[in-house]
């Protein structure tokens, strides 16, 4: 494999900030449903690294090698998590939209070092505990009531009312909240309003009851534990104090939750639009695991991440990142980078060495990727067993994409089929 850090032949580094040599602008609407155009035309404009503009045209580079993303995020002691670091704080606006995601937070998402080995050691052992046949039983139970809610009317619209309240419902539960009352409804549709706010929610009163809730949470798990991730992560030797066990949970349920919803849907929206994939699945030959996992190759839920902050001055991928700069990660022109696919992507469903899940001290925590998983096929199995026939109500084309540059899911996914009882 090439070094990333070495000059691309030919290209010249820009000069100063990367908003030089033909930025292009991330937020605009014209990508938004073709991601995939857009890193391709970033590639053959700009190589592996591209200077990009996020929103109020604050400058950054979009990382879309694949080589050059494992090279990021696995030297956390050049390009690191604190987003202190950055060069571009005096330029950002109090209202700028991706603060939520960039402004530092005292949780395991920001912190480094030995810190971060300890918040980081606290999650993974939280949730290696997790039963995972036991999960997936919770799993399943969720499914068949969400499906008992929509079964008899022939019609649902499958992201609201399955995608995304499935691994809400789960994470929640895995927490050591009970599985049904008003409480477990409430904080649900909070997160569901911080997490994905419709028209008409407060996501930041919203975002602001899911913190008192949790801190409720964790005092009660204080008083009496139970066999649960939040109880474990209370127990631990670290001994974590209760405002950064709160700090981690939200970190724990939205990483969860938004990922795992866009992954389930994107898995349903090929089943339901590509013969090969349909027809393989209920033929036998491909695995719902395997269509699964084909989606994170081509269509991967955390398509963008921001990001990872240059610690000093460094060259990667022919450009010159100087010391505070942002990088994006960009999972998905990583995983279709025509370097490691000079044949298009065949094989890809057997292969699981895509960079969805990250890389590095920061990646997807083991073993969350493994509980998404259960979470994402227990789901998509669940609605084909209990709804055999089911289909798209709108013609394909007619499916849209949130208008996000960072997760890639659908709007809506409205299906139908023969209305059942349960
Ligand atoms: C049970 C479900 C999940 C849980 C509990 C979970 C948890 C987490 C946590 C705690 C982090 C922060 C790690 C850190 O900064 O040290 C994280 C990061 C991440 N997760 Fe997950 N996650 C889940 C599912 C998913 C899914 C389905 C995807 C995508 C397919 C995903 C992709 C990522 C990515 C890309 C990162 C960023 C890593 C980075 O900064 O390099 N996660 N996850």
């Amino acid at each position: 494999m090439s070094d990333p850090t070495a000059h691309a032949s030919g290209a010249t580094p820009p000069p100063g900030c990367p908003a030089h040599a033909g930025a292009v602008r991330l937020g605009g609407l014209q990508y938004q449903q073709t991601p995939a155009e857009l890193y391709r035309a970033l590639r053959r404009e700009h190589g592996a690294v591209a200077p990009v503009l996020l929103d109020g045209d604050i400058p950054a580079w979009l990382v879309l090698g694949y080589s050059e993303v494992s090279y990021v995020t696995t030297h956390d002691e050049l390009f690191a998590r604190d987003s202190r670091r950055w060069n571009q704080w005096d330029a950002i606006p109090a209202d700028w939209p991706l603060l939520p995601y960039v402004g530092y937070q005292p949780s395991v998402l920001f912190t480094e070092g030995l810190e971060h080995q300890r918040r980081a050691g606290v999650i993974s052992e939280a949730l290696e505990a997790v039963d995972q046949f036991e999960f997936g039983y919770n799993c399943r139970r969720i499914a068949d009531e969400l499906i008992d809610g929509f079964a008899g009317s022939g019609q649902a619209e499958l992201m609201a009312a399955y995608a995304h309240a499935l691994p809400m419902r789960a994470a929640v539960q895995m927490c050591g909240m009970p599985a049904h009352g008003t409480d477990t409804d409430d904080l649900v549709e909070d997160l569901r309003m911080s997490l994905d706010a419709a028209e008409g929610d407060d996501p930041v009163a919203a975002y602001g009851r899911v913190g008192q809730r949790l801190a409720a949470l964790v005092k009660e798990k204080r008083d009496t534990p139970g066999p649960d991730v939040i109880s474990r992560m209370l127990t631990h030797p670290a001994g974590l104090a209760d405002e950064e066990i709160v700090q981690d949970l939200i970190s724990i349920i939205a990483a969860a939750q938004q990922p795992t919803a866009n992954w389930i849907g994107n898995t349903l929206r090929r089943l339901l639009t590509d013969d090969r994939f349909a027809l393989n699945v209920s033929g036998g030959r491909l695995s719902v695991g395997q269509a699964l996992n084909e989606v994170l190759w081509l269509e991967t839920p955390t398509q963008n991440f921001i990001g990872r902050w240059a610690d000093r001055d460094v060259q990667l991928g022919g450009r010159h990142i100087k010391a505070g700069d942002c990088l994006v990660l960009g999972f998905a022109a990583a995983n279709t980078d025509p370097q490691i696919w000079p044949e298009g992507h065949v094989g890809a469903e057997g292969n699981s060495s895509h960079l969805s899940f990250s890389n590095g001290e920061h990646r997807c925590p083991y073993p969350a990727p493994q509980l998404a998983d259960v979470m994402a096929r227990t789901a998509v199995e669940a609605l084909l067993e209990r709804l055999p026939d089911v289909m798209l109500a709108v013609e394909p084309q007619e499916l849209t994409w949130r208008p996000s540059i960072w997760m890639r899911g659908l709007t809506t996914l409205p299906v139908s089929f023969t209305p059942s009882s349960h």
